[in-house]
């Protein structure tokens, strides 16, 4: 565990850019820092491999204050990956990777094999390998970043707005292949990130910071959302809280109907036994075909040509309450669809019943909420 311990840094010039800082990241878990520019993440995150010497306060690295260590050791131990990801131009994208391991005194074969591992690891094709960086997309150079931090095995991962240079599409791409990355490899990260979106995508504490280096809270990413700590806090999460919260609650309880559920060859005596307004028609593997008035379908044969369509689906228990609150509002008759892993129709479900789900799972969690506190 990584214990920073009221850690004042005051630069030269006077700036205080940390101020008593104290946070507890533990172990083999992503802890984001997000604050508005110049809060101090970056010295924050500099000081705990020692690129910034504190002004005050202590930290610890698994008990241990860090100032009696060796600043090798401790680097050693710590991976590094920062914006635009910092690459040897003149290196190739292999020699790069290999570039801590071949400090090490690895052997040239040996660290070239770990960089064709750790190049299959963070999605790069082994293609690229003899390229130079200049010869990658933005987002391809940010994946070599990560390998080269990944090279020597680090326990500890220091990342600085590694995604922040690269396109909305690909930094979603970029944080998914860190969230399976950190599932396989178990890393402790400290992320430092602007973007309070990716913190709550990616953390799973999350250290809001202010102005002046102060801490404005230190939570778990669905408590920061339903219980921000003060204004500030509340106006850096955005407007839409409510409903980014609803991303921390399973949809695998909501109730389907599947009388609404009709294959396109049905029976009118199928038909007739529901009474929902709108019906969803698949075809014979169960898959959406789309949604049909109930009247029109009694009046004759189902026109699989005419039906509305049915929007995206939703799978329960891998979706969140928020994803199946959207594919409802989205939805022209404002049902939502459910579909199994593989793409059938599981039932359907409307808006009020996510309404009531949306409520009840609100009030589960101010309860668990008041047991913590309490
Ligand atoms: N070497 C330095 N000398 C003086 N002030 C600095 C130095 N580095 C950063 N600062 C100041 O410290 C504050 C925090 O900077 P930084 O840690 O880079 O913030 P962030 O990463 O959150 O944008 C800012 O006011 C910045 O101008
Ligand atoms: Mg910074």
């Amino acid at each position: 565990m990584i214990r920073i311990d009221s850690v004042t840094k005051r630069y030269p010039d006077g700036t205080v850019a940390v101020d008593r800082l104290s946070l507890e990241i533990p172990d083999r878990s992503i802890t984001v820092l997000v604050g508005p520019s110049g809060c101090g993440k970056t010295t924050t995150l500099r000081m705990i491999n020692r690129m910034v010497e504190p002004t005050g306060g202590t930290i610890l690295l698994d008990g241990e204050d860090i100032q009696r260590q060796p600043v090798t050791t401790l680097r050693r131990s710590m991976g590094y990956v920062i914006q635009n990801a910092g690459l040897f131009q003149h290196r190739t994208i292999v020699d790069n990777i290999a570039t801590v391991p071949r400090m090490l005194g690895w052997g040239k074969q040996r660290a070239r094999e770990r960089a064709a591992e750790l190049m299959e690891r963070v999605g790069l094709d082994p293609s690229l390998a003899k390229r130079y960086p200049y010869q990658l997309s933005g987002g391809q150079q940010q994946r070599v970043g990560v390998a080269r931090a990944l090279a020597a095995d680090p326990p500890v991962l220091l990342m600085d707005e590694p995604f922040s240079a690269v396109d909305p599409v690909v930094r979603k791409g970029l944080q998914d292949e860190l969230l399976r990355i950190q599932d396989e490899l178990g890393k402790t990260i400290v992320f430092v990130t602007h973007d309070i979106d990716e913190a709550i995508k990616l953390g799973t504490m999350v250290a809001v910071l202010r102005e002046g280096g102060r801490l404005a809270q230190y939570a778990p990413p669905a408590e920061l959302l339903s219980s921000p700590a003060d204004g500030f806090v509340e106006d850096f999460l955005g407007a839409d809280r409510g409903i980014r919260r609803l991303s921390f609650f399973p949809s695998a309880a909501l109730e389907l109907t599947t009388d609404a559920v009709v294959p396109a060859d049905a029976g009118a005596a199928l038909i007739t036994a529901t009474k929902a307004p709108h019906l969803l028609v698949t075809d014979p593997d169960g898959r959406p075909l789309g949604w049909a008035g109930r009247d029109e379908l009694t009046a004759g044969d189902i026109r699989t040509d005419r039906l509305l369509p049915y929007g995206r689906p939703f799978v329960p228990g891998a979706d969140s309450l928020r994803v199946a609150l959207d594919c409802a509002v989205l939805s022209p008759v404002g049902w939502a669809v459910a579909v199994d892993g593989g793409g059938r129709v599981t039932g359907v479900v409307s808006q009020q019943t996510i309404g009531e789900a949306i409520r009840a799972a609100h009030t589960a969690g101010r309860a668990d909420e008041e047991k913590v506190a309490g």
